[in-house]
């Protein structure tokens, strides 16, 4: 009995943590989880693109907690790249969508406010080719994009982010 008191006292208590904004990011109640659905349109309309400026890519759509819930390695894609396109996603993730993978860049060189980063969180990669989804104001998931040069892997990722929502 004291047990259940306890727990319909402490309901409230949860609910209003999950409403709560430390300022740290979105809360848990704005976020949302990018389909398999969604992750599928998104990779197609990225491969799409692929094609159509001849450039073999890897493509990676993780969820908002870094996981991956589809990917696509296009034929010819460099061994190297599902690791590489897996991070730039996951890199995203692990800032919320706050930034691209390029927007790191500038700040991990020698000397820069976050030098290093790349090497937390098992391999970071800070270069262009990882863009966050946003559908609404809720950060769902991020696309990483690897196999072409930055610009191309870019524009890829921002293709498929831009298939199911906006990517900012
Ligand atoms: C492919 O390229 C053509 C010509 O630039 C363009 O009109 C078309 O929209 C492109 N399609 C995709 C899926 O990027
Ligand atoms: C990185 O630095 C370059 C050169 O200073 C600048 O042109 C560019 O806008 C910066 N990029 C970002 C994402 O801050």
């Amino acid at each position: 009995m004291q047990f259940f008191t306890a727990l319909i006292l402490a309901l409230p208590t949860l609910g209003l943590a999950q409403l709560s904004n430390n300022n740290l990011g979105s809360r848990p109640v704005q976020r949302g989880v990018i389909t398999s659905a969604q992750a599928l349109q998104a990779i197609n309309a990225a491969a799409a693109h692929a094609s159509n400026i001849s450039v073999a890519e890897s493509i990676a759509i993780v969820d908002p907690s870094g996981n991956l819930v589809a990917y696509l390695r296009q034929d010819n894609s460099w061994p190297a790249a599902f690791d590489i396109a897996t991070k730039k996603a996951r890199t995203v993730a692990g800032f919320n969508g706050a930034f691209t993978s390029a927007g790191l860049y500038n700040g991990t060189q020698p000397g820069g406010a976050f030098w290093g980063l790349e090497n937390t969180n098992s391999g970071l990669v800070v270069f262009a080719g990882g863009t966050p989804i946003f559908v609404g104001d809720r950060f769902i998931g991020a696309i990483g994009v690897s196999g072409g040069s930055v610009d191309q892997d870019a524009a890829i990722a921002e293709a498929g982010a831009k298939a199911i929502g906006t990517t900012a």
